[in-house]
Parts: C-alpha cells; structure tokens; sequence
C-alpha cells in the first residue's frame, strides 16, 4: 500500500502510538490558556462562550449589505464581517473610470462617511464587533467607522472589531495593495498607536494565511509566511518606536480549515505555540496577552465545487468542525453556492446554521482541546512546528521578510504547491468529489444571486450630490493637511479623521496619499 503524504508533504503513517510523541511533550502541549498556548487562548475556551460565529458578507450599495447584516444577525451571527468591493479596497471612488464594471461586485462600495453611515443603520456599534476585510486603506475605513459610531454616541473604547491591514501577504498572494512596502508598514505603525490611544479594543490587523493556502500554500507554508509577517509588523511597529506590550494584544490573525481535518487542527495548534515563543523569546514581550495567537478562520473556498455544489455543505461542517478542534475564535462557514456566485439569502443562513449545529448540538463546546494527547494529532502538531521554523528560517534568510516578498520567494513556493495541487487533481490522484470522480452526467440547474449592474450609476449620482453639498474649501485644505503628514513623520490618522468627518471620500484620501507616497511597481521575476 502507498504512505499517504499530508498537504505539508510529509508521510503520515497508518498507526501512531505513544512513540510518536516527543520526549519534552507535556511542555509542549502545556495547559489552555497558559503559555505556549498550544491547547488554547483561554483557559476555558468554549466551555465559557463559544467562538464568534462571524459570516463574511457585503454586495451592492451599503443599503443592501446593511439589509443583509440585519438578516445575519436575526439569524444569530454573533459579529460582522464586511466585504467591500475592489474599488473601495484599491483606494478608489465609484466614479473612478478604474472602477468601471466592478462597483458593488465582490463587496460593498464605500467612497464616504454618508455611504459608511447607511452602511451600519440601525446596528449599535457598542453591541456588535465587526471584522473589515480592507488592506491599503484600511486606516480609512477604520476612522469612517469611528465617525459613524460617534455620530451613534459610542466612544472609540466602547469599539470592538477588527481591521484587516496586512498589506504585506497582499503583494504575495491578493493583490490589493497601493503603497509600496516601506509607507504601507508606516500606515500601519500608525494605526497600531493610534488604535491603542483612541480606540483600546480594537484589533488593528488580520495577520492572513488564508489567501496564501487560496492560492496554493501548503499548511506549513501558510503558517511559516503569515508568521513571517507577523515579524514584519512587530518590527515595524518597534521602529517607530512602540513598545511591544503596547501593541501585541491586539495583533490577530487569520487562517484556513482545509478539509484535512487532522492536519488543520495540528496547523492551529503549532501556529499558538511558534507565535507564543517567537513573542516571548524574540521579542522579549512580558504581557501574557503579547504571547496570544488569536485567530479567525474561514472554511477553504479553493476546495468547493461548481459541481454537485450541495456536497459543499458537508464539506463546510468538516472544515468547520477542523477550525473548532483547532481552538478558532472566530469562524467564517462559506455558503455552498459560493464556487458559483455570491451567496444567496438562503445558502447565508444555511452556512450559520452549519456553525450553529457545531455549537449547540454536538459535545464540542463541553471540553475544551479535545484532541490534546492525541498521538497522531502531536505528531503532526512537532512536524509541522518544525517545517514552519525551517521555512520562516529561509524567508529570512533574504535579510527582512520585505526582501524575501521583493526576491518573489514566498510567492514562487506558493506556486509550485498551487502546480502540484492541479496535477494531482488532474490526473485524479486527489479525489474531489462530483469532480474527478463520483460525477454526474448531467448537473442540475442553479439560480445565482447577480448584482444589479444600475448600482454603478446610483453610486455615481450620490458621489455628485456629495460633492456639490459639502464645503470643497475646507476638503482640499484637510487633504492639504494629509499630505503634509504624510511627507513628515506625524500619525497621518488624525488629519485623515478630519478630511473624512467633512466627508472627503475614500478615493480621495487614497490619492491625497498616493501623490505622497507612490504606487508599488510588482517586481516580476517569475
Ligand atoms: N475566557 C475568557 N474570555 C473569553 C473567552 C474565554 N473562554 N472567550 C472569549 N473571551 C473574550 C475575549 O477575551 C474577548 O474580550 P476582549 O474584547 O475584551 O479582548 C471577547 O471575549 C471576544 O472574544 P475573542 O476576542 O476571542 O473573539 P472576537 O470574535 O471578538 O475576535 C479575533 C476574534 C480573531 C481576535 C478578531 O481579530 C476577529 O474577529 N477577526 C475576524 C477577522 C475576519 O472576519 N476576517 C474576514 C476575512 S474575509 C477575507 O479576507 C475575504 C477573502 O478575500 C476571502
């Protein structure tokens, strides 16, 4: 019989026993809630509350997007998760010609507060945390969600929620970068000490795994880049001059369940422990807090099907179920339908249904860690720690994690992984189910959510009304004001609340940055 291999590659054997565990494993697995965290944050994780059930969700204008959050949170979804389209991520108005055709298309377009306010009708921002999906100017949308929660008379401490801001793995794997390296680490410096003044409890950026294991990452290389930037950040964010403990606790990261379930929680739970001693150790962070991987997670989407597309429901609860016994805090179920469209109203319900089954149907909730001492899940748990050691070591092997990214490094790994996955599934080595075997001969009829295309014109009407009603003057000299900051050293966050608050808009405060700092030229060398 031929070994099996793990997505990591390495061999996984029929039967594990107690040889197979290290001989220091009681350190190494430890206590939940104690340091190094490799069975949990807390020490009483969802026997206390379970995780956040947290459904990435946003299309067309705010209005529709803000109608679709009060549906998820009747249906029991315990935080937001907004998806803003690629105009809005790319620092872009609607009214942009760059923005043609993809307005409101993956995500919700946003260009100003008046949009940001529609947005969040009638939820209160002191109740709910809400997850932002923006990279580049997430510092934008951050402060336009500060001002609409003032204008609700929730203060900046009162605020829960977090932004994604890793500008680093979107030059690897996403692609929704503006400013080259060296400002966007600033930008995000600055958030870092402005969030922890103004606004406590926020968590200032989703160290993301996720959209490298998209594009093809193994589960060590996943975890061995996204840490790798993590480094980049706390180093960034020391040489402007913060102090570790300062800005650590509210570091957050975010990964993948795959539906190699064994293996995933393995992932997770080698993931806590690196960080933990990486924070620790290297860092010399004394807050237990600073030691704390904390993260969300999504179900894959790269592994759900056009075909038979219901068999990606069972698929969910699998990869689900993996994120669960990997200790999440946060969990994102991806709707059946999403290989096809954007999620309709009912596919949404049903993914939150497949969490909600994991939470208060099953005994997950009734224990906490339950795959601790498990020899084969250890085993993996020692592998993979090992292999992401190994690679972190070659990523920094280029000087910085930035000259690794700029030598194409991470992304040509991530490539080759991506290669052998399409070859394996072509030549039906990895079985997909209803795809390369099990497969129907005729597929059944599906109807897809679409967005209306009108979208476009609407918001370009609004952007017209918004510029002809507010004071022009006092807008040009708050992006005067911006750009000023941005040649010096001062927080830019601060002028920026300012443009914003007299309703500049994202495209415009994007530019007003652009003109300061440049565009990042990709390096091609593959
Ligand atoms: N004991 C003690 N306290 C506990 C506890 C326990 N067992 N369980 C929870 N708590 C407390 C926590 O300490 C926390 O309190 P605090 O706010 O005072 O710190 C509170 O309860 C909330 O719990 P968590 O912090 O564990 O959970 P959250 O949901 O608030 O935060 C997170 C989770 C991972 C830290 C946060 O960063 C988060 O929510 N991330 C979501 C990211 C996200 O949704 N991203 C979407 C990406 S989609 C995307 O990228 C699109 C695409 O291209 C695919």
């Amino acid at each position: 019989m031929t070994q099996r291999r793990s997505e990591s590659g390495f061999p996984v054997k029929a039967v594990y026993g107690p040889a197979d565990l290290s001989e220091d494993s009681a350190d190494r697995i430890g206590e939940p809630g104690s340091y190094p965290y490799t069975r949990g944050v807390y020490p009483t994780m969802y026997t206390q509350r379970p995780w956040t059930m947290r459904q990435y969700a946003g299309f067309g204008t705010a209005a529709e997007s803000n109608a679709r959050y009060h549906q998820l949170l009747a249906a029991g979804t315990m935080g937001l998760s907004v998806a803003f389209d690629l105009p809005t991520q790319m620092g872009y108005d609607s009214d942009d010609p760059v923005a043609n055709g993809e307005v409101g298309k993956v995500g919700v377009a946003i260009d100003s507060i008046d949009d940001m306010r529609r947005l969040f009708h009638e939820i209160p921002l002191d109740k709910v945390s809400t997850s932002m999906t923006i990279n580049a100017p997430a510092s934008v949308l951050l402060l336009l969600y500060q001002l609409v929660a003032e204008e609700q008379g929730v203060s900046g401490d009162q605020l829960s929620g977090t932004i994604q801001n890793d500008v680093l793995k979107e030059y690897i794997a996403r692609g929704t970068y503006i400013f080259p390296p060296k400002p966007s680490l600033r930008l995000v410096a600055d958030t870092f000490a402005y969030c922890r003044k103004e606004i406590p409890r926020w968590n200032t950026i989703s160290i993301s795994g996720y959209h490298m294991a998209e594009a093809g990452a193994t589960p060590a290389q996943e975890v061995a880049f996204t840490l790798a930037n993590g480094v980049e950040y706390v180093r960034a964010a020391l040489a402007a001059g913060l102090a570790v403990d300062d800005f650590a606790p509210r570091l957050s990261f975010f990964f993948v369940a795959r539906t190699t379930l064994l293996e995933e929680v393995a992932k997770f739970r080698a993931a806590r422990r690196i960080w933990a001693r990486i924070m620790r150790e290297e860092f010399g962070a004394r807050d237990p807090k600073s030691w704390m991987l904390r993260f969300h997670t999504q179900t894959a989407g790269v592994q759900l099907t056009a075909q038979q597309p219901e068999v990606n429901l069972v698929r969910v609860a699998v990869q689900g179920l993996g994120a669960v016994l990997g200790g999440t805090q946060s969990l994102h179920t991806n709707s059946y339908d999403e290989a096809i469209a954007l999620p309709t109203e009912k596919a949404a319900r049903l993914a939150l249904r497949t969490q909600q089954v994991l939470a208060y149907e099953t005994d997950l909730t009734a224990t906490v860690d339950p795959f601790a001492g498990s020899y084969v899940v250890e085993a993996m748990t020692d592998e993979i720690a090992t292999a992401v050691d190994e690679l972190m070591g070659r990523v920094f092997e280029h000087g910085s994690g930035v000259d690794a990214i700029e030598a194409g490094f991470q992304k040509r790994e991530i490539e080759a992984s991506a290669y052998r996955i399409a070859q394996e599934i072509d030549s039906a080595e990895r079985v997909v189910v209803g795809v390369n075997r099990f497969v129907l001969d005729q597929e059944e009829p599906y109807q897809p959510l679409r967005v209306d295309p009108a979208i476009e014109a609407e918001q370009t009407a609004r952007l017209a009304a918004l510029r002809a009603d507010r004071d022009g003057d006092a807008v040009e000299r708050a992006l005067a004001g911006l750009r000023d900051a941005a040649s010096g050293t001062g927080n830019v966050l601060y002028p920026l609340k300012e443009a914003l608050r007299l309703r500049a808009t994202v495209g415009e405060t994007c530019g007003a940055l652009r003109d300061v700092w440049g565009r990042y030229q990709p390096t091609e060398r593959f």
